[in-house]
């Protein structure tokens, strides 16, 4: 039920943090992954490669560059065959309030964050078989405000109305689409944040498991998202979050 041999997965932002620890995931399960990234993700793949028997390779893809995606997509249906799963996951986050924010800084988080989900799935959609499956990595900022995160709000708030949409074009070709809203995890993205004790006590008081997740606390939905152990489930939009959002 859980099992991707012989699927292709193609991982956005895959070279480290939640990307990688996902990439890992689906290729345990069997799939081949090609990673996507801005950083070099050479060793992460033959790493991969070498754990798991499986193909994997890096293409470096900014997925704000349309142009980009286009060919990169394309390449990788040549060398490993039609997509099955796309985990759109590439990401950036950096705390200013509002007024402070520039409008390159905001447009470059909508760039990265939302706009690069939509060019991802634009390109390898057609290159999808019947049943294939997209898994969007949102967050809980997507449905809930933070401080000094309303562009990053804003953009995962998109990508939880872009995974319904997706859902309800794609229904009828079985392409499965679901959301993932995680919380705070431990990763570059983080590792600021989490040294700060005045953030470290917001986790003690605020989520109910008192820590943060880690990275590989995310394999298992994401491969059940991308296996047919969820094979009735689109549209959806799954917290993991320790439980901070189960309580207002
Ligand atoms: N870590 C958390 O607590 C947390 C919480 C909620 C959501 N998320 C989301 O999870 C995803 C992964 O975050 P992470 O914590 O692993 O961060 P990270 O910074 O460790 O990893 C992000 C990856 O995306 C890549 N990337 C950045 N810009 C890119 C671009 N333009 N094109 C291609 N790749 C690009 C980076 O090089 C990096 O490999 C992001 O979408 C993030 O918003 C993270």
């Amino acid at each position: 039920m859980f099992d991707l041999t012989g699927e292709t997965a193609i991982v956005t932002g895959g070279a480290r943090g939640l990307g990688r620890a996902m990439a890992d995931g689906l290729a345990e399960r069997g799939a081949s992954v090609a990673l996507f990234d801005v950083i070099d993700g050479t060793e992460a793949c033959e790493q991969i490669a070498g754990a798991c028997g499986v193909q994997a390779r890096f293409y470096e893809v900014d997925v704000t560059d349309e142009a980009r995606i286009e060919e990169a997509v394309g390449q990788v249906v040549e060398d490993f065959g039609p997509i099955d799963i796309l985990l759109n996951n590439a990401g950036i986050y950096y705390p200013t309030p509002v007024v402070e924010t520039s409008r390159e800084d905001w447009q470059r988080i909508l760039d990265v964050d939302l706009n690069g989900y939509f060019l991802m799935a634009k390109y390898v959609i057609p290159r999808m078989p019947d049943g294939g499956r997209i898994i969007n990595i949102a967050s809980i900022a997507g449905h809930s405000a933070f401080e000094q995160s309303a562009a990053y709000c804003v953009a995962k708030g998109g990508v939880i109305e872009l995974t319904k949409s997706l859902a309800y074009e794609f229904g009828d070709r079985g392409i499965r689409v679901n959301a993932i809203c995680p919380g705070t995890f431990t990763t570059d993205m983080t590792a600021e944040m989490l040294e700060g004790t005045e953030f470290i006590a917001t986790i003690k008081r605020e989520i109910p498991l008192n820590r943060p997740g880690r990275p590989e606390e995310l394999k298992g939905l994401a491969i059940y998202l991308a296996s047919d152990a969820s094979s009735y489930m689109t549209g959806s939009i799954i917290d993991i979050d320790g439980g901070w959002t189960c309580h207002v």
